[in-house]
């Protein structure tokens, strides 16, 4: 067990300084730097010497490695380097995103308990929310984050959690989260705050008064589109629970090769980020003006319709963006075939760029269902459907440049 303390950061350390530093421990045996990688399931123990189950442990530091679904150094370094970066006490690493979300729903939310969640976000979180919690007796509303009143009305007495994602995939619409922080702790609910789209080089949710805040670490965490991870970072005592409940329970627990590799990208997340943020913006005013593009959705755009909210709450306006066309579904064949760099995948958060279309009429009939003024506002920023584009590290100009070509009719 890594003996040495974690690095606490000065706040003045910039997020990319943090990403490398924070929260890192050096070996306390060898002084090596670069996190280790121990891949034993097990560990050697003297009976009675400390407590067997995670069960109502708040701090990991008094339990053993007696077992890796409930602990393993090198994923407890990565959850430590996650803490650290997201200003919070502590986290517990998942296998997947998904993983950490039902981790939280399922132990934070209980039948006869009621969850708002984003009416639109992540497509697992928001089938998981709507379609299986109700089984379980667990009361659910679907509603649109970026409406305050409709949150004040949505709110019952026995409302546990408010699920929000801000930008939300797919339509970058943002959740202004200290505004939805103020209702939920006034109804003594939890806000939780899935964060993938923007890491914490971007917003740090927890300084806007979200509780927790959960990442799918496969997308730019690790960024480099070679392992599945995920997690839930927050309170020490609420991490203690989830990982007491979800951590050994729903079993789901990181594979110490993924934590190092994430950790790997962790390392550059700062440059990352702020590279593909900057070509981003480049990206999206040149489809601003391009002939064959009807619509940009981008947070750094003027033209967003929460433009003056992402500048007080993202530091950069990240690296995905939007754009809707005139023949979607035939310019989504054209663009597969004809695009040289970048990647027709789904998928984001990656090195390389990556571009998918997502039909409004399939989103509705798979995932959201939407009508009415919920509806309006979906097609308000997506119409009949938009083209992801994650951007990744290539240039700025070889990516225009391959765009151009691609979407000349
Ligand atoms: C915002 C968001 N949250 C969660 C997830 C789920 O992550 P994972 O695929 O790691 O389970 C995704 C995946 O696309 C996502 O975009």
């Amino acid at each position: 067990m890594p003996t040495s303390e974690p690095r606490q950061p000065p706040p003045h350390w910039s997020p990319s300084t943090q990403a490398l530093h924070a929260g890192l421990q050096t070996d306390p045996v060898t002084g090596a730097i670069a996190p280790g990688l121990t891949m034993s399931v097990n560990h050697r123990f003297v009976p009675g010497e400390a407590p067997f189950s995670a069960d109502g442990v708040d701090d990991l530091a008094q339990l053993p490695y007696l077992y890796a679904r409930w602990g393993n150094p090198t994923v407890r370094q990565l959850e430590l380097r996650l803490a650290a970066l997201e200003g919070a006490e502590d986290a517990l690493a998942t296998a997947t995103g998904v993983a950490a979300i039902a981790a939280m729903f399922f132990t934070l939310l209980k039948a006869g308990d009621h969850l708002i969640v984003s009416d639109v976000c992540y497509a697992g979180a928001s089938e998981l929310a709507r379609k299986v919690l109700p089984d379980y007796g667990i009361a659910v509303s679907a509603v649109n984050l970026s409406d305050l009143s409709a949150v004040a009305a949505a709110l019952r007495p026995n409302t546990r959690l408010i699920h929000a994602e801000t930008p939300c995939n797919p339509l970058l619409r943002l959740t202004d989260l200290s505004a939805v922080a103020v209702l939920a702790h006034a109804h003594g609910a939890l806000l939780s705050v899935d964060s993938t789209l923007a890491t914490p080089i971007v917003t740090r949710p927890l300084d806007f008064g979200a509780d927790l805040v959960v990442h799918s670490l496969t997308k730019f965490m690790n960024g480099h589109g070679d392992a599945l991870g995920g997690c839930v970072v927050g309170r020490r005592s609420l991490i203690a629970r989830l990982r007491a409940r979800a951590g050994v329970y729903l079993g789901a627990a990181l594979s110490a090769h993924n934590a190092w590799l994430i950790q790997r990208g962790l390392d550059t997340l700062g440059v990352r980020l702020l590279t593909a943020s900057q070509s981003a913006e480049a990206v999206a005013q040149f489809l601003s003006t391009h002939p064959a593009v009807r619509a940009v959705t981008y947070p750094g755009l003027p033209s967003h319709p929460q433009h003056a909210l992402a500048l007080r709450q993202m530091s950069v306006p990240g690296a995905v963006l939007t754009f809707q066309v005139n023949d979607a579904p035939a310019m989504a064949t054209q663009l597969a075939q004809r695009l040289q760099l970048i990647h027709y995948a789904f998928s984001l958060g990656h090195q390389r760029s990556l571009v998918v279309l997502l039909r409004t009429d399939e989103m509705m009939a798979s995932t959201y269902d939407l009508h009415g003024a919920a509806l309006a506002d979906y097609r308000r920023y997506a119409g009949d459907g938009v083209f992801r584009l994650s951007i990744g590290l290539e240039s700025a100009a070889d990516l225009i440049a391959d765009l151009d070509q691609a979407l000349v009719a």
